[in-house]
């Protein structure tokens, strides 16, 4: 399947907030709200990008952008749609955004994820992340989350 990203655009949400409800159900989702609050830090502070597949929105992700020298980049959201999980969209969208990051200049790159999301976690360990915190119930009905962190340049490790 080839995939084309592009940037997020406000009509572009009648088709992400109902993947948003169907996919984060409990955690809890976005609303279009939170949504077009974020859209509107691009791109001092934040960059969106949609994954079309033909002209059919496949996916999408948000990152928040260093702003300040050293600042950490995060995952804001990152979500394929059922049908198109496990075709690799998902690492062309991560891929995608840890560009993005080293571009603005992240040192490292932060995400936080269910606890019991085990796909997800599994994503993301193969993506290179590995947690260095739990934040008790984070999450919709008392559910713990991680904080995973991916470091994006050599230095940064030997620094650590
Ligand atoms: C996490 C998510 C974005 C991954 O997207 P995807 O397009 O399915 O991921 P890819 O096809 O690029 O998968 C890459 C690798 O990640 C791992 N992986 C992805 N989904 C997995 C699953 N359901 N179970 C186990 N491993 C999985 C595998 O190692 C996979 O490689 P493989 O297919 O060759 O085995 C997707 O499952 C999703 O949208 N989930 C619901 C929303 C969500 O939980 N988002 C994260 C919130 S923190």
């Amino acid at each position: 399947m080839t995939v084309v990203l592009r940037p997020m655009r406000e009509q572009d949400l009648d088709v992400v907030v109902p993947l948003e409800q169907e996919l984060f159900a409990g955690d809890p989702p976005w609303s279009a709200e939170q949504f077009r609050s974020e859209l509107s830090g691009v791109p001092e502070t934040r960059w969106y990008v949609v994954a079309e597949a033909g002209d059919e929105v496949v996916g999408y992700a948000g990152l928040q952008v260093p702003v300040l020298a050293g600042d950490p980049a995060d995952v804001m959201t990152i979500a394929v749609a059922p049908a198109h999980q496990r075709g690799g969209v998902g690492t062309v969208l991560m891929t995608a955004m840890e560009a993005e990051a080293r571009r603005r200049g992240a040192v490292e790159l932060l995400l936080d994820v269910r606890a019991d999301n085990e796909p997800a976690k599994t994503f993301y360990a193969r993506h290179g992340f590995e947690r260095i915190a739990v934040r008790r119930k984070y999450y919709g009905g008392g559910r713990d989350g991680l904080v995973l962190r991916k470091w994006l340049r050599a230095a940064a490790e030997a620094e650590r």
